[in-house]
């Protein structure tokens, strides 16, 4: 044992043996390192008290990240949708589009309601009425003067009301006055002003087998989607609607995986309005989701603030405007956290930030009629207006 070095007591087993005498060549570095610990017990400590806060101070900085990337670990993804095909042309008509889907065409349209909890989305509001204008009977609006984490906020619509003149005559405003419970979790404060639309919905005149939109106003259903389901019979009772996720502007495309909104026929004492996943039924490409498409670097500090995840705000600094609008440009995180996944593919596949894309082809028409006044929703025009 002697030869075997200075460090190998006469206590030590195999492994000491192992390495010191020429043993297997393969547990050899792994066998030397325990040596050494053992016999240099400073390296421990040191390990203890360097090496540990180091360890501490990167979880307490990333440990989201780590939880996020070890995901497809715990986390098994939700059951696939059943995806429907979706077809449309211009040029196609509306019989022959049902048709193609597998459902007859009617002789007159469902009517349609459109119903939003408003935050402050101003642009975006203004956009998906626009593009829905034409199919909708009733538009539905219900705004709060607080958000869903108890933060007193001003009544956006109803200080900027005049702007949507175009939808006046059928409109269905409310509002709601905030609970305020501190510390509550802001999904009931949520699932609060959820309730609250369905009682504005009667209030809206809605009948059964109305068609009634249940999505945020950010996700924004294409009109065509929604004239061929007011036109066709015979469509599913509940359908989610795939979107084309957006971050910012429609400069940075995502990915398609857009599917909370959906479309329901109405029925009376059972339709509720919901956000989560309701039936396994979802149509391809039915418009975009523009998520963070805000003009103001102020808005997207209250957003950040006031929505249902405010605990990702870990950091004071992440609400720095400088840093906001560096994040925007570069189509990065703004909470710097990981891509939402379930497999490690696709995490990886999505590390970093979103390429810019430099395609206006298939958006919402009147963002291109109205170019001057949506240029920060366009390819190549990060810059935000601070406020
Ligand atoms: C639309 O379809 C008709 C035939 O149904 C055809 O004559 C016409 O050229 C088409 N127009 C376009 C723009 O494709
Ligand atoms: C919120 O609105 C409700 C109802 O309109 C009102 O009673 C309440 O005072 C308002 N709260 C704040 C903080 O503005």
């Amino acid at each position: 044992m002697r030869e075997s070095g200075y460090y190998c007591s006469k206590k030590t087993d195999d492994i000491c043996e192992d390495v010191c005498g020429e043993m297997s060549r393969a547990g050899l570095s792994m066998s030397r390192l325990r040596c050494a610990l053992r016999g240099f017990d400073f390296k421990a400590l040191l390990l203890l008290f360097i090496g540990v806060p180091i360890l501490i101070v990167i979880i307490y900085l990333h440990g989201q990240k780590i939880s996020y990337f070890l995901r497809p670990i715990w986390e098994s993804p939700p059951k696939p949708f059943r995806t429907i095909p979706h077809y449309y042309h211009p040029n196609v008509s509306m019989e022959r589009l049902c048709q193609l889907h597998g459902w007859g065409v009617r002789d007159n349209p469902r009517r349609v309601y459109d119903a939003v909890l408003f935050s402050n989305e101003l642009d975006m509001l203004e956009i998906r009425w626009q593009e829905l204008s034409p199919y909708v009977s009733e538009f539905v609006l219900l705004e709060s003067n607080s958000t869903f984490t108890g933060l007193i906020k001003p009544l956006v619509f109803a200080n900027n009301r005049k702007r949507f003149k175009f939808a006046e005559s059928r409109l269905t405003y409310g509002k709601i006055g905030g609970r305020f419970m501190k510390g509550e979790n802001p999904f009931v404060e949520e699932s609060y002003q959820r309730v609250a639309l369905d009682q504005l919905l009667k209030i809206a005149g809605i009948e059964d087998d109305d068609l009634l939109i249940m999505s945020d106003v950010d996700e924004i259903p294409s009109g065509h989607t929604i004239d061929l389901l007011r036109w066709c019979d015979e469509i599913p009772e509940k359908l989610h609607l795939q979107l084309r996720n957006y971050l910012y502007s429609f400069e940075f495309y995502l990915d398609s995986k857009s599917w909370r909104a959906s479309i329901h026929r109405y029925r009376s004492g059972k339709t509720r309005y919901a956000h989560f996943r309701q039936t396994d039924d979802l149509l391809a490409d039915s418009g975009w989701h523009c998520s963070f498409c805000f003009r103001y670097i102020s808005q997207f500090i209250f957003k950040m603030k006031a929505y249902s995840h405010v605990d990702r705000v870990r950091f004071a600094y992440y609400l720095n405007p400088y840093r906001i609008q560096d994040v925007i440009c570069r189509g990065a995180d703004l909470f710097d956290m990981l891509p939402e996944e379930y497999t490690f593919k696709e995490i990886i596949g999505k590390l970093g930030p979103i390429p810019s894309s430099y395609s206006a082809v298939n958006l919402p028409s009147y963002l291109l009629h109205h170019v001057d006044q949506f240029l920060h929703l366009l390819p190549g025009n990060c810059m935000r207006e601070s406020e």
